[in-house]
């Protein structure tokens, strides 16, 4: 199921904490930071923040600049983004600004914290997500009920830990602060537990006044049927490199991505790469990678098209090369239609083969884009 694209934002010391442990909020940044992250919110559709953060800092999360609500209004957009906040327990504070600013409210919470919050009067939506909160049950609410397409997490450290580890995060917007708060027991920004191995991808650094912003995308693919943020965004790459394709009436334009479990690219083709006129986007990319490599095993290979059952063209469809390169999960957009070859089942090869298959639909369009004169589109 789709989810909303999951940014999260947060300002954080030289020394990884959120806050000190002071009864004032730590301002972390300063006027022209603030300014980008009024710029964010006014681009996104919902923020959310923890239970924790409404509690220690009582926050308003509005998008303060009057230009930015009207042009978001002028979008046929409501004026400010939907706010939402996650809560267990339930107990929040009905006299809190974040219920009496901005527009429409949401508490996701547990069955039993739904009881406890209604009794609370809160000026929100409560709405109940059985006994515990799955992150994914949440995320899959805002998107499906409440239109949710682009989501900021403002923190706390709890949240945003929890997102990233269960690979919901697409991208992370960090603010370094030169500021050292050496107090153990202020919170930080990611918590102890098991985020994705290897590094993340950092797309732009941008100075801001006197801090740093960083931006990153996660790399790790899933496992298995698992689809992860990462999963997305090496689709999304496939799918670009379909668009690099050399026009063919006779053959589709795919694009292919191997990345290994720790999120290493380990090669990259696309249909008819460097002149070759039969060449697959799979058979390109895997033609690249050391076939002696030992992260093929535990690799993923995202194919804008499905990979192929039967070719005319040469011996070895990509279903078998994939196999036979030992690799044993395959992300596409779009299984193949009877457009050239009738009845083509690569997924049916890959599975017997013992390799997981997902399909993302919702990349479907972008992988049918450069082939639309082969569809009749
Ligand atoms: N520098 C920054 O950019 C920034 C941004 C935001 C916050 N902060 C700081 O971060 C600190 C707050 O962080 P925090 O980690 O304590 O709190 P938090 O992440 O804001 O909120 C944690 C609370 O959210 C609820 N929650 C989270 N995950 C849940 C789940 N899976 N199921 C049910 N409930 C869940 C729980 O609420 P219940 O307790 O109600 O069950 C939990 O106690 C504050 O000091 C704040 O100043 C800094």
């Amino acid at each position: 199921m789709p989810l909303p694209y999951v940014l999260l934002s947060a300002a954080v010391s030289l020394d990884g904490y959120l806050d000190d442990t002071g009864p004032e909020r730590l301002l972390l940044s300063g006027p022209a930071d603030f300014d980008r992250v009024d710029e964010v919110r006014a681009s996104v559709d919902a923020i959310l923040v923890g239970a924790g953060t409404i509690r220690a800092d009582n926050p308003r999360l509005l998008v303060n600049s009057a230009e930015r609500r009207a042009a978001r209004v002028a979008d046929g957009r409501p004026e400010f983004p939907l706010k939402v906040t996650v809560s267990g327990s339930g107990e929040l504070d009905p006299a809190a600004v974040f219920w009496h600013t901005g527009g429409d409210k949401v508490v996701l919470t547990t069955d039993e914290g739904a009881r406890r919050a209604r009794a609370l009067g809160l000026a929100a939506d409560v709405v109940p997500l059985g006994a515990v909160l799955d992150w994914h049950t949440a995320l899959e609410y805002l998107h499906d009920e409440r239109g949710v397409r682009r989501l900021m997490v403002e923190g706390g450290g709890t949240v945003h830990t929890q997102l990233l580890q269960q690979g919901l995060a697409d991208e992370l917007q960090l603010v370094l602060a030169p500021v050292l708060v050496g107090d153990p027991k202020a919170p930080r920004l990611f918590g102890p537990g098991a985020y994705q191995r290897g590094r993340l991808r950092l797309v732009e650094t941008r100075r801001i006044e006197d801090v740093v912003l960083m931006r990153y995308l996660p790399t790790a693919p899933g496992a298995g049927s698992d689809v992860c943020a990462a999963d997305r965004h090496w689709l999304a790459l496939a799918c670009e490199l379909a668009e690099l394709c050399p026009p063919s009436r006779t053959a589709f334009s795919v694009g292919a991505v191997v990345v290994a479990a720790d999120g290493t690219e380990l090669a990259r083709g696309y249909s008819r790469e460097g002149g070759d006129p039969v060449a697959h986007a799979e058979e390109a990319a895997l033609a690249k990678a050391d076939p002696a490599d030992p992260r093929l095993a535990t690799a993923t290979v995202y194919s804008s098209l499905e990979p192929c059952a039967r070719r005319a063209s040469r011996p070895a469809p990509c279903a078998r090369l994939i196999l036979d390169a030992g690799v044993r999960r395959v992300v596409t957009a779009w299984r193949e239609p009877d457009t050239f070859v009738p009845g083509a089942d690569g997924s049916g090869v890959l599975a017997a083969g013992g390799a997981a298959v997902v399909v993302l639909p919702e990349y479907e369009e972008r992988a049918k884009a450069p082939n639309g004169h082969l569809l009749g589109a």
